[in-house]
């Protein structure tokens, strides 16, 4: 299908130098595989699976086909006392491959929705029983929590927070991990464990009677990949254990096989009490997310409401769209026929070793990863972020297509990448990084 994009004006775009673009539009129009098609015909490379979503590669006709059924079938069904059976298929196949005892999904519509959806089910989950006085919610600088009030006000980047005032009150926010001692480490640092003590002086502070959850990203992603120091995530299992706070992983961005597991929990060994997902949840098909839970947090809500009353007072009107459930099953049916998750643990060495194989570069001052992926920081020019975009810039003129912040490019290619895509991507970082 063709549409004619002959005015830029009125698409407002999001995250994005509006003017800048408009004057030199970089369209995407095709794709397919590892590849994207831009308006003048030019094939990109895609080295971010888009924004971390198309792990199984793009365009994929069985997702395409599964949407098409479920829209000629049935497009729309309320959400509120109705459900179709997509809805609990899905939330069955997620709760087999979360960590146990997380066993119930809650549908929303992106990763933004299903981190504010945690935040007030813990809040609920308190109350519910007896500890409504946690309220205080634990963060990290440099995280990324998505962009509603609740995501926010979470977040540790200054640039997502300082137009807007002061959100929502009540969120204290612990130390980043990247430490100077740590650069060029490929896997888990060893040097950082005690910044987990963060989460302890605010239990000391404030008291851990009035914080209702630490949420984490297990692999802090949108910064540019910070790898939790070895025995920090542990560390900060226990100050949750030992204070009755809900430790909360955000995988929006590691879920669904980035870390060679279905999640970076079994990945790093420690399990959270909810989980918040989206992204390859449906390869990018469709938007949806997701909140998992543990049993414990559903039995509470559950059966501590009287006897059919509504137990949670929170939903979307699109919770659980057919659509974007049937793009969630035919991804997860893609990830389990061709093994994608292993296949990404297998690739992760020589993908490691191909994006290590670039420090030499002068440019770069550090590299992080895990995984299917990889963060590396340029040093600023002009100012802070400028490097950045005329790089991203450069690469996508070259064929590649990367995931940029500020001066922090953030490569995590689609699992069915071979290792001459691999190849062909650190060439083309190479040859534009000596240049500019
Ligand atoms: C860890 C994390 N949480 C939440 C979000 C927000 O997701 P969305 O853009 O789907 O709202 C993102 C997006 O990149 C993310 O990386």
């Amino acid at each position: 299908m063709q549409y004619q994009a002959n005015t830029l004006e009125h698409h407002w775009m999001p995250f994005t130098a509006n003017r800048d673009f408009k004057a030199e539009p970089r369209l995407l129009v095709r794709a397919e595989g590892v590849h994207y098609w831009d308006h003048k015909g030019g094939q990109i490379l895609d080295g971010s699976s888009g924004l971390f979503c198309c792990a199984a590669g793009h365009a994929r006709p069985e997702i395409a086909d599964a949407v098409a059924r479920q829209l000629r079938e049935m497009e729309y069904c309320p959400p509120f006392q109705l459900a179709h059976p997509a809805g609990f298929e899905l939330a069955r196949r997620i709760a087999g491959l979360t960590p146990e005892p997380i066993n119930h999904v809650f549908f929303v519509n992106s990763g933004s929705e299903a981190v504010d959806t945690a935040l007030k089910i813990a809040m609920a989950y308190h109350r519910a029983r007896g500890e409504g006085q946690r309220q205080r919610y634990v963060s990290r600088e440099k995280a990324y929590h998505g962009v509603n009030i609740g995501g926010t006000s979470l977040s540790g980047l200054m640039k997502n927070r300082e137009a807007f005032g002061c959100v929502m009150p009540g969120v204290v926010h612990m130390r980043h991990t990247w430490l100077e001692e740590n650069r060029f480490t490929r896997g888990q640092p060893q040097h950082g464990v005690e910044l987990a003590e963060d989460l302890q002086r605010f239990v000391d502070n404030y008291g851990g009677s009035t914080i209702a959850a630490c949420i984490l990203e297990p692999i802090a992603g949108s910064c540019g990949i910070l790898v939790p120091p070895k025995g920090y995530l542990e560390r900060v299992r226990e100050i949750c254990d030992a204070n009755g706070i809900l430790l909360i992983f955000d995988e929006v961005i590691c879920g669904f096989g980035r870390t060679g597991k279905a999640f970076a929990s079994q990945s790093f060994n420690v399990t959270p009490d909810m989980m918040t997902v989206a992204k390859a949840l449906t390869n990018g098909a469709q938007p949806m997310g997701a909140v998992a839970v543990k049993d414990e947090i559903y039995d509470t809500i559950i059966d501590t409401a009287p006897e059919g009353a509504i137990e949670l007072f929170h939903g979307y009107t699109y919770s659980a769209h057919p659509a974007a459930c049937a793009a969630g099953l035919a991804s997860l049916d893609i990830y389990k026929k061709e093994s994608l998750f292993e296949r990404a643990a297998e690739l992760s060495p020589y993908f490691l070793d191909a994006v290590f194989g670039l420090q030499d570069i002068d440019l770069i001052t550090d590299i992080r990863g895990y995984g299917l992926i990889a963060g590396f920081d340029l040093a600023p020019s002009p100012a802070p972020g400028g490097r950045g975009i005329q790089v991203q810039k450069a690469l996508f003129q070259a064929g590649l297509h990367i995931k940029f912040t500020g001066d922090t490019g953030i490569i995590a290619p689609p699992f069915i990448m071979e290792k001459k895509d691999i190849d062909r991507l650190t060439e083309i970082l190479r040859k534009i990084l000596s240049e500019v």
